[in-house]
């Protein structure tokens, strides 16, 4: 499957220069082997043109193996990156001096000049945030970075960063059966910010839960996975998954979400679907 010109509808501008389709690739599971090469070569030539990654994943590994792979990036071909949490250790590091590292070498290991979209993968409660926005606006006006995001970050987060900076995405975990951030899509969708919901498919389980979304997914014969990302879809214009997959059969049902248009009815009957979490956890 390619995407063709229906396909085309379903598209978002991050940051007023990058139209993407509003199916991505999380890759936090690509590592330095031949079945990650046979993904991302696939994805790309499937139509995949954001890829999702951080230099934590894989501790740096996947960045290593997008850039070996993909590079030079085809046109169009748009390489998100995170840095921040500090590979192989599991804590976080907003500072100047960590992150100005954590730069240097996601351009290297992706074999770029710029990075399109350099998010904030958390913030640190150790750094005012202030600083590491800071530090970052410096990066894009020194034309290291073309454009700020963040991740799992409050409404209030949100517009300290912007009141330094423009932030053009946010991403957060969301999903259909996950919903504590309701506040923030709310926020993203009226200020026009990309919204980049991780665990689209709730880690993989989706599948296992509400059988409002397991009727709809017979009536309008598809699979759990694509009447969950229709719904990410239909939830807000800003809204731009990107479920995590090591196989093409599974990339092509998730690009394929793209094409499902749900009714108001059918969103609304989806949207009760009943929650394990609570969202205001
Ligand atoms: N910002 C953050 O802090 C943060 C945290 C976590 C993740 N992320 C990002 O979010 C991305 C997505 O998260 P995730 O990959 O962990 O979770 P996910 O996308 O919610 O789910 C991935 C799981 O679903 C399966 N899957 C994917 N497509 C499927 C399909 N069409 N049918 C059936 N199963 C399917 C995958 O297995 P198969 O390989 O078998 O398809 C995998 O087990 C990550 O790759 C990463 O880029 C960001």
């Amino acid at each position: 499957m390619r995407l063709n010109e229906e396909h085309h509808l379903k598209t978002i501008t991050i940051g007023g220069d990058l139209t993407v389709h509003r199916i991505g690739l999380g890759t936090n599971r690509i590592r330095e082997n031949e079945e990650s090469r046979v993904l991302l070569l696939g994805a790309v030539e499937r139509g995949i043109d954001f890829i999702d990654t951080a230099d934590f994943y894989g501790h740096y590994a996947t960045e290593r193996m997008i850039g070996n792979t993909l590079a030079p990036y085809p046109k169009g071909l748009v390489i998100a990156t995170k840095g921040g949490m500090v590979p192989g250790d599991n804590t976080w590091n907003g500072s100047p001096e960590y992150l100005q590292k954590a730069l240097e070498g996601s351009l290297e290991r992706l074999k770029l000049k710029r990075i399109d979209l350099y998010q904030l993968h958390r913030v640190d409660p150790r750094v005012p945030l202030k600083v590491t926005i800071t530090f970052l606006k410096k990066m894009k006006d020194a034309g290291k970075i073309r454009h700020i995001g963040l991740s799992e970050v409050s409404v209030a987060q949100i517009e300290e960063a912007r009141s330094i900076v423009d932030i053009v995405s946010v991403q957060n975990e969301y999903n259909i059966i996950t919903r504590k951030h309701e506040d923030v899509v709310h926020y993203c969708d009226a200020n026009k910010i990309a919204f980049l919901p991780y665990y689209p498919l709730g880690h993989g389980r989706v599948n296992l839960e509400d059988e409002r979304i397991l009727k709809l997914a017979s009536n309008r014969k598809a699979t759990v996975q694509q009447i969950a990302l229709a719904w990410l879809l239909k939830r807000s214009p800003t809204m731009l998954p990107i479920p995590g997959t090591l196989t093409l059969k599974h990339l092509e049902e998730n690009l394929q979400a793209l094409k499902f248009e749900l009714s108001d009815d059918e969103f609304k009957y989806l949207s009760e679907v009943s929650l394990p979490f609570s969202p205001s956890r």
